[in-house]
């Protein structure tokens, strides 16, 4: 397979003090994007960051800032999280109220300088997101419920990820398909093979011993 698989590692299992530390690391071992994972405490259970620590992460540590708001009426906050150093933001269809609000969405995401993604959660099906699939950048598929890290890989979602790479490819959508949630090098495998182009990776980049050869391994699963 010559298709690249990028490494978008979690910054959901480390403690903030140590994030920028972790960031760096990850770029130097290989890791493609950093994965912020924002939650506000009301879309998902817990709190995690917002775009205070956002905007030092993004000074301090060179790379794609992959931004996940697992947030309610991210709308309003966009334009912080842009401003804040985010390459990439992902909303969540299940936040957005409607197909007016989701188009919104994706243009202000766009008119900010951002590439767009839209994320739908376990239970949600991937007919609810088909009309917006020519505007986005992105489809992030949550292969776990989202709200923290070290979670079972759900295995539904391998069909979401199939349908989507069929619309794709039936349609010459160039979104990329991500992954989020409960991927390791036993999980991986499937979900490249089926399509997906970022693997989101938490505790099982955090919690390795030698992490550079985990996201090498990851890299080249299929190869
Ligand atoms: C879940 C987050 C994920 C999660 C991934 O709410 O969006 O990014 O932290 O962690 P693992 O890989 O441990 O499932
Ligand atoms: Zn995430």
């Amino acid at each position: 397979m010559d298709k690249k698989i990028l490494i978008a590692p979690s910054t959901d299992p480390c403690p903030i003090g140590d994030l920028i530390e972790y960031g760096r690391e990850l770029l130097r071992e290989g890791a493609d994007w950093i994965h912020c994972d924002i939650m506000d405490g009301h879309f998902v259970e817990r709190k995690t960051f917002d775009e205070i620590v956002l905007s030092l992460l993004s000074k301090r540590v060179n790379g794609i800032m992959d931004v996940h708001l697992m947030v309610e009426d991210p709308i309003e906050k966009l334009h912080l999280y842009a401003k804040a150093g985010a390459n990439n933001i992902t909303v969540h269809y299940e936040a957005l109220k409607g197909t007016i609000a989701t188009i919104n969405a994706i243009n202000e995401i766009h008119t900010l300088g951002c590439k767009a993604g839209l994320s739908i959660k376990p239970e949600t099906p991937v007919s609810v997101i088909e009309n917006f699939l020519p505007f986005v950048d992105i489809v992030l598929v949550m292969s776990v419920e989202p709200g923290k890290s070290g979670q079972k890989f759900i295995n539904d979602s391998l069909s979401k990820i199939a349908k989507l790479n069929t619309l794709r490819e039936q349609n010459g959508y160039n979104f990329l398909i991500e992954v989020d949630g409960g991927i390791n090098d036993q999980t991986a495998g499937a979900v490249v093979s089926l399509g997906a182009d970022v693997l989101v990776v938490g505790s099982a980049i955090y919690s390795s011993h030698n992490r550079a050869q985990l996201i090498r391994t990851l890299k080249t699963i299929n190869d």
